[in-house]
């Protein structure tokens, strides 16, 4: 049996998110420029997408550039948004195909024009589109999308909008830029690494983790057919005991 064939389909998790990290070092083992691992980074990002795709994953979350990741080189930084405006435009058209929506989190006014011009066209062109929501965090850091949301909140509570004893988990949720995204099921780490960089610190409250030492470039479908597997065969408590979930 495939591992895919191996997935419940019944229990996919509704929510995946990935810290895409391991590009600059899979480039580095080959001896080529990390841009390079860039590139090929964008190759792993389609293989995903498909995967979830084909396993009816409803929502897919990547963060592909961090508040912290603008204090790169100014070289690598700038690579990276020629890359993203060239994949936003090259992928329109799968996006399209596949029924995709594509979505953004993060201080996108921060990104050069360029890049915001095509994230907003494209978002906008598959804005009616059902079958999976593909979200990507670009100047994306979690504080800060908390300071963000603790500034409009005050703000509401000052101007007698709301009182504090209306804040709960829902209105918090209103205010993050994840508004219209479920928690996170599961959390993927490719590279090694076992931190969360400042990725959605809210919304994994109660994510299952899943790291993997394969550098981002090389992970491909299988991979990530892994990872659901290995999800499904974890109990999800939320508190309770093992007895109250039977
Ligand atoms: C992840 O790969 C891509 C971004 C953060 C934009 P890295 O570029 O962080 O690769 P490593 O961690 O240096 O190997
Ligand atoms: C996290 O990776 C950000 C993205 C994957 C976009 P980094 O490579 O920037 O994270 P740290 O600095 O190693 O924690
Ligand atoms: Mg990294």
């Amino acid at each position: 049996m495939t591992l895919k064939d191996q997935i419940d389909t019944n229990k996919v998790p509704r929510h995946v998110a990935v810290i895409m990290d391991g590009n600059g070092r899979w480039a580095k083992k080959r001896g080529l420029f990390r841009t390079k691992g860039h590139e090929n980074g964008a190759k792993a990002v389609k293989q995903v997408v498909e995967a979830c795709g084909e396993i009816k994953i409803p929502y897919l979350t990547l963060y592909a550039f961090s508040t912290e990741n603008w204090n790169r080189p100014k070289i690598e930084v700038e690579l990276l948004m020629t890359l993203l405006i060239s994949s936003l435009k090259k992928e329109l058209k799968n996006l399209q195909k596949n029924d995709i929506r594509l979505m953004a989190i993060g201080n996108i006014n921060e990104l050069p024009n360029k890049v915001l011009k095509e994230l907003l066209e494209v978002i906008d062109k598959t804005k009616n589109n059902k079958q999976l929501t593909l979200t990507l965090a670009l100047s994306y850091g979690s504080r800060q999308e908390i300071i963000k949301t603790i500034q409009e909140i005050s703000l509401k509570v000052k101007n007698n909008l709301i009182s504090p004893e209306n804040i709960d988990d829902s209105l918090i949720n209103n205010h993050l830029y994840t508004q219209n995204l479920p928690d996170v099921d599961l959390l993927i780490r490719t590279s090694g690494e076992q931190r969360v960089s400042n990725f959605l610190l809210w919304q994994i409250a109660y994510a299952e983790m899943y790291f993997t030492e394969t550098l981002w470039p090389d992970f491909n479908k299988e991979d990530l057919f892994e990872a659901v597997l290995n999800y499904q065969n974890r109990e999800r408590r939320f508190g309770k005991t093992s007895e109250q979930l039977n």
